[in-house]
């Protein structure tokens, strides 16, 4: 059986790790390389003791030097699009977990991976509980006209609010097909008290250590709420949904947004 071959970038990061760990328990896939900004080793041990990567902080000379069939994208919004330009020039497919990348660079991806005719899959979230937690909102929003978004996550976390609770609002909004009512406070005691706000959804982030992922959607109507909870408690969770969207990134032609697509959902 051939495996696909899969380079991490991001490979030192809490993700990276995690998504290096499952690669090497699958038997269909094959790590060939790592790549990350810090560090300034050749190679990198593999988790499971079975050998060694070779590693670098240039990803245009991993990729050249190991071939790879994927790049898994776990870095930074600035980082992602240098990197899927990179992938994308040399035929490497992509699967990207990165958030907060601005729609202008999702849609040159979009429209790099048509023209080059290589797969990627770009999801906010690549928890399967994640997933349908945002299925079951979207299902939910026609049906309430108040809705909020609490979303908590770790302290080191750098966007806010989570790209998670950004897709979740807008599939609402859509759903609903017009803006859910918003009630701004008439006397706001301390600036930001209502959160941010989105198709008429506030959204409320809340940063601090004991959390990993987690959010809340709470939809309202008279008499009655409905309060769908997510909890994310360690990386693992990620990762049934992130080698999925390897092996599916290899067989596309062209970029998939949201893990949904492929879960057939
Ligand atoms: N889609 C999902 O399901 C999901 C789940 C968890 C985290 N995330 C997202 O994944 C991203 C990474 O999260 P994390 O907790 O692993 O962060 P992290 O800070 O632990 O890891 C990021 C890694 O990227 C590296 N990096 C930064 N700039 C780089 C560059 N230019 N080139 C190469 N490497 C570079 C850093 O050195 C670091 O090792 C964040 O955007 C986070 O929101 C997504």
């Amino acid at each position: 059986m051939k495996r696909t071959k899969v380079l991490v970038h991001g490979v030192l990061g809490r993700m990276g790790q995690e998504v290096l760990r499952a690669v090497c328990r699958d038997p269909e896939l094959e790590a060939v390389a790592g790549v990350d900004i810090k560090g300034a080793m050749k190679d990198l041990s593999l988790p499971d003791g079975s050998g060694s990567i070779p590693f670098s902080s240039n990803l245009e000379s991993m990729i050249k030097q190991s071939r790879p069939d994927v790049m898994v994208d776990f870095t930074n919004a600035e980082a992602t699009i240098l990197a899927a330009r990179t992938a994308i020039k040399h035929g490497v497919a992509l699967v990207i977990g990165t958030t907060g990348i601005s729609n202008a660079d999702l849609k040159e991806i979009e429209d790099l991976c048509r023209k080059r005719k290589v797969g990627a899959v770009v999801a906010p979230n690549f928890a399967i509980a994640g997933v349908l937690m945002m299925h079951l909102a979207k299902i939910s929003a026609r049906f309430f006209d108040y809705a909020e978004i609490i979303e908590l996550h770790h302290e080191q976390k750098l966007d806010a609010p989570s790209g998670t609770a950004i897709a979740t609002a807008r599939d609402m909004r859509e759903a609903r097909g017009k803006d859910f009512i918003h009630t701004a406070a008439k006397k706001e005691n301390v600036t930001g008290s209502r959160g941010g706000e989105l198709g008429g959804i506030a959204l409320h982030a809340v940063r601090m250590p004991g959390l990993l992922a987690h959010q809340e959607v709470i939809l309202g109507a008279p008499g009655q709420t409905l309060r769908i909870r997510l909890d994310q408690i360690n990386r693992e969770a990620f990762m049934p949904g992130v080698t999925l969207a390897i092996k599916k990134a290899v067989e596309l032609k062209e970029a998939v947004f949201g893990l949904d697509k492929l879960l057939g959902i």
